[in-house]
């Protein structure tokens, strides 16, 4: 029986929510039977993580990202998410019966609190979760952005009533996470977990489409060519061992045709473009949607490459 749905319990930069039907295209034959072990180390919001394992019964999972307060919430939603709960709903009463004024006051606290925590050092814990699970719902745009110093430093946004507690969606992502590794880290802190059962999904921060359209700020490091390089190489080791990986990233020749970067780097893998609605800062983006690339290891069930 296929497991309750559940969506990401965070909106994140970059999730993938709305390529998921795409990437279904993609995932490989075998899953839940052959290919029977999971992971994801870029893992952010989780949309591919969530609909895969609603989907497919897979025997062992392995989620990971470099992001210590992102993986502090999957912890807590895995392991905590009653004391969660229990902590959210209150924040989500309160913040609805203030006015505009008041929620503002409301929120700056929370983030204040939220980063002297941070910044105190001592180990993450469900309150933590709680405060960016807050920040989440009702910051401007669901953005995480730090400052140079890792303080998270996104103003309030302007939702009426935004949902801060889901608690049935945050049961269900829970439930699906039982028995799932999490770990804070580099994406090639995977490698032991990847053998020829395994079915990677990488999804890096994009490669910028021009230099005003980069966000690589999900935590205070950027992801530049030469990662994108290394990471090719290693997706290309993952592969040589058996395990089928894919990839998406954005669409260079969107903005500019000759840009050929990345069927560079991943030579010799299925390349596939699907048009995806993304908000960027260019002219391609005004004309309107924009590609993005799914590449795989293996020819994609769902179609040849272009
Ligand atoms: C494009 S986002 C992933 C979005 C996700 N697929 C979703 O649906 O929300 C990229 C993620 O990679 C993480 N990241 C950046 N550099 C990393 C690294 N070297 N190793 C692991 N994770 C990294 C970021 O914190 C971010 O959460």
């Amino acid at each position: 029986m296929a497991a309750a749905p559940a969506k990401p319990f965070l909106k994140w930069a970059g999730g993938k929510t709305h390529l998921l039907d795409s990437l279904r295209t993609v995932y490989p034959a075998g899953l839940g039977d052959t290919i029977c072990k999971y992971a994801e180390p870029f893992v952010g919001g989780g949309a591919v993580l969530f609909d895969l394992l609603a989907a497919y019964r897979m025997k062992q999972v392995y989620i990971g990202d470099s992001s210590p307060q992102l993986i502090n919430a999957y912890l807590a939603v895995r392991d905590h998410v009653e004391e969660l709960v229990e902590r959210l709903s209150p924040m989500e009463e309160i913040f609805h019966l203030l006015d505009s004024q008041a929620r503002r006051a409301y929120y700056n606290a929370q983030r204040t609190r939220f980063n002297r925590r941070m910044a105190a050092g001592h180990p993450l814990g469900v309150e933590d979760a709680a405060l960016l699970i807050f920040l989440n719902r009702t910051c401007f745009n669901g953005l995480y952005r730090v400052n140079r110093r890792g303080l998270f430093n996104v103003p309030m946004g302007a939702y009426r009533n935004p949902m801060i507690c889901d608690g049935d969606n945050l049961r269900a992502c829970s439930a699906l996470l039982q028995g799932v590794e999490i770990v804070c880290g580099d994406y090639q802190a995977c490698a032991p977990f990847v053998d020829e059962h395994t079915f990677v999904y990488f999804d890096p921060p994009y490669r910028p489409l021009s230099p005003t359209s980069s966000f690589t700020a999900y935590t205070s490091q950027s992801f530049n060519d030469g990662d994108q390089e290394a990471l090719a190489r290693f997706a290309r080791e993952l592969a040589g061992r058996g395990a089928l990986v894919a990839l998406s990233n954005s669409d260079p020749r969107s903005v500019c045709p000759e840009d050929d970067f990345l069927e560079r780097i991943y030579d010799g893998f299925t390349i596939k473009r699907v048009q995806a609605a993304r908000m960027i800062n260019s002219k391609a983006a005004a004309r309107g949607a924009v590609s993005e690339l799914l590449i795989t290891s293996y020819p994609a069930p769902g179609g040849a490459g272009q």
